[in-house]
């Protein structure tokens, strides 16, 4: 993908680091980079942190969060048993965009699981979140580990910029600024808690590449397994921005676009440049080329919406991506952010 258009992170100093795990040893809680989408950390072993998090964020309490791990951070402290599944899995993608569901060690606080038997895990990549990760370890004898759900209010667009953050929640919350994250969409999900791998959310890191490493297919979320653990992130209305948003193949969107145009709406409209053809240029229609690379349109797609919600439109018409792999995980968002409109609409 294109990197040259990626802005370069601003330097973030030793201090700052140093200053931001105090923080998070002294219970407070602080948002930063990582290579998906900034998160909402707090020491992991504090309930008293994690509920913080919870009510910044406005998030039911049964909702678990993932523990984010140093490079040199020992999986083995947070779980009852480390499978060899996942030794393979943090082998082939750690530090990196994927998330490990396992069965918990007894010592971890009820409240990062939410009250479930399992863990979520993650290493991320992004420098600035392993210097924080590291230095806050440090403080714990190096088995410290950060709770962090993505810095967002509960339901709301995750966000992918220091800006984005305290666009959520003003100046209350201490924010690291590692600048715009690289993958742009929140962390595959992957459980193995259950005597099988099941994929609980897409992501960067695909089903294929998991069952290249594991040798055997992971299950595909279908929504009718009532025994699986809950997840906001599989919640179906989800990720949506307060503009009601329609996600449909182009043809479909076209009377729409008409309806708005005769009536005067001013509309956002998200499609390929080749589609949209007149209407990228009809004087209602606040128009965005969609990307073509589907790493790239991940890597906007929040900024995206949150600028729409900013455009002063009445609704945001998206075109539905191709129905393949690669474009799984923006669909999968998309789908979610209409989602939370299909109900009303
Ligand atoms: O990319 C990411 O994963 C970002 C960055 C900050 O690391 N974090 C993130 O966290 O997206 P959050 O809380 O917004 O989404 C985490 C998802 C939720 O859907 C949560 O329910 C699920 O992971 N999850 C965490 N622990 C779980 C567990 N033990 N069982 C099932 N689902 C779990
Ligand atoms: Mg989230």
């Amino acid at each position: 993908s294109d990197r040259s258009t990626f802005p370069a992170a601003p330097a973030v100093s030793d201090a700052q680091i140093g200053a931001a795990a105090a923080l998070l040893d002294a219970g407070e809680i602080v948002a930063f980079p990582t290579e998906t989408v900034y998160g909402l950390g707090g020491d992991a072993e504090n309930p008293a942190a994690v509920a913080r998090i919870y009510a910044a964020k406005g998030r039911p309490a049964n909702h678990p969060v993932i523990v984010h791990l140093a490079p040199h951070g020992d999986p083995q402290y947070w779980v009852a048993h480390l499978p060899i599944e996942a030794q393979k899995l943090i082998d082939a993608f750690w530090p990196g965009p994927l998330t490990l569901i396992l069965e918990r060690a007894a010592r971890i606080p009820d409240a990062v699981s939410g009250g479930q038997t399992s863990v979520g895990l993650r290493c991320p990549s992004h420098p600035v979140a392993q210097r924080l990760l590291e230095a806050f370890s440090r403080c714990r004898g190096g088995h410290g580990g950060v709770a962090a759900p993505s810095a967002n209010r509960f339901g709301h667009v995750s966000p992918t910029t220091a800006q984005h953050v305290r666009d959520e929640f003003g100046e209350a919350i201490h924010v690291l600024d590692g600048g715009a994250c690289e993958v742009g969409i929140e962390s595959t999900i992957l459980d193995l808690s259950r005597g099988f791998p099941a994929l609980l959310r897409p992501g960067r890191v695909t089903p294929v590449e998991i069952a290249d490493v594991l040798g055997v297919a992971p299950r595909l979320p279908d929504g009718s397994d009532a025994t699986a653990p809950r997840a906001s992130g599989t919640l179906k209305a989800h990720y949506a921005p307060r503009t009601p948003l329609a996600l449909l193949p182009f043809a479909a969107l076209e009377p729409m676009l008409a309806e708005a145009a005769s009536a005067g709406a001013r509309v956002a409209l998200v499609a390929r440049v080749s589609r949209a053809g007149a209407w990228a240029d009809a004087s209602n229609v606040h128009f965005t080329a969609a990307p073509e690379d589907p790493h790239l349109y991940a890597r906007e797609l929040y900024g995206l919406l949150r600028a729409l919600d900013r455009a002063d439109v009445a609704r945001i018409f998206v075109e539905k991506l191709p129905d393949t792999a690669e474009w799984s995980a923006v669909n999968d968002r998309l789908g979610r952010a209409a989602a939370a409109f299909e109900a009303s609409a």
